[in-house]
Order: C-alpha cells, then structure tokens, then sequence
C-alpha cells in the first residue's frame, strides 16, 4: 500500500484482517514511526483495534523503505493524495507519477499495479508509460480500482461495498483482482468490471453526481425558507421515489470534505480537456461556492448585523462527523470571518483542536459542548456529531436570548421555540 492515509491505512487494515499480509509504506517517516508504536494518526471509529490486531499478528507492517514492500508483494496499491493543483484546479498527479517512477525503480518480478487513488482519465495510461521507460512491459500491468469508502464509516464500507470496481485491459488480471476481493463478493459486494478508463470515470461520475444531489437539495431549501415549506418533508417526499432515493438529499452547508471539491473541479477540467462542456457539475461548483456565502449572510442577519464581540459557540467543525478531516469544510471559512469581524469564538469538535484556528485571534478551543457554549449569544451547529444531537440547551444557558443556528436540522423548531430559543435551521 503506498500511501498511510484515510483510504491506505483503512486499505491496508481490512486486507490484512482477511488474512493477507500488507506493507504500508509512507514518505511520511512521523507517519511510519507513530504506527510502529501502535499510534493511529487519523480518527477513523474502529481503526485503531484493526491496526493493532494485525500489527500484532504480523500481518501489517510499517515501513518507509519502499524497496522492501514492493519486492515483498505481488500486488502494488497506489493510494496517495491526489489534491486540487493550485494552479487551474486540475487533479495534481505529481505524488501518483512520483511513486509510479519509484514502483518502476524497485519492480524485480510480475506485479500488479493497482491505482486505488482517484485520478483522472487516462492516468493508468501515462503510469504504464512512466514504468515501462524503466522496466520491461511483461513485468507489470496496471489496474484502476477506485475506492469509494467513506470517512466515518470506511471499515464497514470496506466490508460490505455496494460494488468493487475494477477497470483492466485484461481479462488474466481482472481474474486476479476478483479473487482478492473474493471474501466480501462471496458476502454478497457486487463485482463490476470494465476497462481501466471506464473505471477512471465511473470514480469521479459518481462524486460528482452525489454532490450534485446535495447541492441540489441546499437550492430547494433556500426556496423553502422564503416560502413557508418545511425542507424535510420536501426530502422525504422526493426520496420515497425509487428513482431518486433518499441519501444525499439533507439540506445542510455547503458539502466540503477531501472528495467531492477537488473531485467535481478535476472532472470538468478533465472534460474541458477532451472539449466536452460538463456545464452541470460547473453549476454545482458554483451552487456550492454561493452556499458558504449564504450561510455566512443568515449568521450575519441571526446577529442582526452586530458581530463585534459577540459570543458565537460553534459546535463541529469537522466537514462531517467521525472523521478529523478538516479538508474543504465550510467552517474553514465561516470561523475566520466572524474573528475577522471581532466576535468572540468559542469551539468544540469530539475530534479535537485543529491547528487551523491556532492563528485566529478571537478563537478558542473548548474540551466539552457545555464549556463552549458558557454565555453564548449564539450557537451554531455546525456538523451532525451525535453527542450534539440531546444538548439540554436548557442547562446549557439561563438566557433567554440565546439564539441557536442548527445547520444540520437535529432539532425540532416547535420544541425549541417553547423552549424560549431562537431557534434557526435549514429550510425550515
Ligand atoms: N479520503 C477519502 O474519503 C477518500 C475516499 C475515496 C477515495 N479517495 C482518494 O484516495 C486517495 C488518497 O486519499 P487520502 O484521503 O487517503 O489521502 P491522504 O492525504 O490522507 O494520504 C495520502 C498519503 O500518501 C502519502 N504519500 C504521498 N506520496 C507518497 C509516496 N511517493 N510514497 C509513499 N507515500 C506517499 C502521504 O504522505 C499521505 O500519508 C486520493 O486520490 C483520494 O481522492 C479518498
């Protein structure tokens, strides 16, 4: 597995758990050396138990000598980051050619080179090419097989996929790829195949179609907010349609993550290379983008414009719950502009401080939801954590005057307003 991040260290866990013995290699030796020590870098529920149960039985090792794991394996896992290029916002491929150039280095036998990054159409093309400059064409084949895990909840989504995916030019080494899959085919994931740049495709399709439904729904509940309609009811009714379904249609912020932004920019720059107009997934990026602003504008009005000194407690600002990921999550520009704007910031996320804010003035760090929340003007929740979804506001603060911003809906408004709150969600 080259790359320990979100996607290889999950990777390479459950493989080990059934039963095949995996190297993890990073360039990260801080990385390599916390993992050696049984120390988990990333918050992921259950990882830390399946890392060490298979480190423990030696069937999961560290190491950043990439030599050593690639002539150890037969197959050759390419999962490093593939992040929006500063430039045009196209997928920087720069880690992804970087290790094929080592793979081809250190390669003494056939191997497979599977690409579990997402990267764009073609990608397995150019890494063919960049092997086959150092090692004969017969000692290796390339597949792409994108992942689709989620953070949060990656290990069951590793053991029970709606589909693996696996695009090979070649039918010997699709076989392969099957029966490493087997364990959780046999448990029912569906196996599909195609050829490698379908399943390039068939990776970045599916995210953006998913933020599309997201953004799509954020519109309906501006709609519903000047209309009277309760935003709920309007996903519950559209999702009972078989056809559309009920997933990713909760109103909420804008959708961050380390996905579905880099992923929608990188597929219209991909298009706009082969001449082709993806002017939908263009309007969601820009939906998106005007979604961040909009938040800011009802935050704005909740506080009728008065910022300066303002207490505002925000509660998660991770981009959803159970992960740390911090990527492209709209708190990342909802905090800096209240502090920008003089009001003082009180924060709490279950995932811990982020050294995002460590600059920002008039932004704390709080251990619990009550600490943060102590004689707030204004709370705001800000991701869907489940310790936020029974806060007995009630304890939480005496005043009266204490106005909530729920961006998650985890409340109901009538209960809130007898309550005595102000109380203000999405859609609703
Ligand atoms: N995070 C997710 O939820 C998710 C889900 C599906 C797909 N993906 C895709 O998977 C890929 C990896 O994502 P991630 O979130 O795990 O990234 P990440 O940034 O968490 O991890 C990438 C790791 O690769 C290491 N690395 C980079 N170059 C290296 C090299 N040459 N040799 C060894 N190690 C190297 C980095 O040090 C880092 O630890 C991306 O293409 C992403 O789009 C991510």
């Amino acid at each position: 597995m080259i790359g320990t991040g979100y996607v290889g260290l999950v990777t390479a866990a459950c493989f080990a758990d059934l039963g095949n013995t995996v190297f993890c290699v990073d360039k990260n030796k801080e990385k390599i050396d916390m993992l050696n020590k049984k120390k988990i870098p990333i918050f992921e529920p259950g990882l830390e138990e399946l890392v060490k149960k298979n480190f423990i039985f030696g069937r999961l090792k560290f190491t950043t000598d990439l030599s050593l794991a690639i002539k150890s394996s037969d197959i050759i896992f390419i999962c490093v980051g593939t992040p929006s290029r500063k430039k045009n916002k196209s997928a920087d491929l720069q880690y992804v050619f970087k290790a094929a150039n080592e793979i081809g280095k250190f390669i003494d036998k056939f191997k497979i080179i599977v690409t579990k990054s997402t990267v764009p159409v073609s990608t397995g093309d150019k890494i063919e090419k960049i092997i086959s400059k150092k090692k004969s064409r017969k000692m290796f084949e390339v597949v792409s097989n994108p992942e689709f895990l989620r953070e949060g909840e990656a290990i069951r989504d590793f053991r029970f996929p709606d589909r693996i995916i696996v695009g090979s030019n070649k039918k010997k080494i699709t076989k392969k790829l099957q029966s490493l899959y087997e364990p959780l085919i046999k448990k029912g994931a569906v196996f599909f195949s195609t050829n490698r740049r379908g399943a390039e495709l068939i990776k970045y399709a599916s995210n953006a179609f998913l933020a599309t439904k997201i953004s799509f729904i954020n519109e309906i509940a501006n709609l519903c907010e000047k209309t009277g309609i309760n935003i709920e009811d309007v996903s519950l009714g559209m999702g009972l349609d078989k056809r559309i379904g009920s997933r990713f249609l909760r109103a909420g912020p804008a959708y961050g993550g380390s996905c579905f932004p880099k992923d929608t920019r990188a597929i219209t720059k991909t298009a706009d290379l082969y001449k082709t107009d993806l002017s939908i997934i263009k309007s969601v990026i820009k939906s998106n983008a005007k979604r961040k602003i909009i938040l800011i504008d009802r935050i704005k009005k909740i506080l009728s414009n008065k910022l300066k000194n303002k207490k505002v407690a925000i509660l998660g600002v991770t981009f959803k719950p159970n992960t740390d990921d911090m990527r492209e999550s709209s708190s990342l520009l909802i905090i800096p502009f209240l502090d920008k704007r003089g009001a003082k910031i009180t924060y709490y996320d279950p995932s811990g401080e982020k050294k995002h804010f460590y600059n920002l003035r008039n932004v704390s760090f709080c251990k619990n939801v009550r600490e943060a929340c102590k004689n707030s003007d204004l709370v705001i929740i800000h991701t869907e954590w489940d310790e936020f979804k029974t806060i007995d506001f009630k304890k939480i603060s005496r005043s009266k005057k204490l106005k909530i911003y729920d961006m998650r809906n985890l409340y109901s408004p009538e209960k809130m307003k007898n309550l005595g709150f102000s109380y203000y969600s999405i859609g609703r």
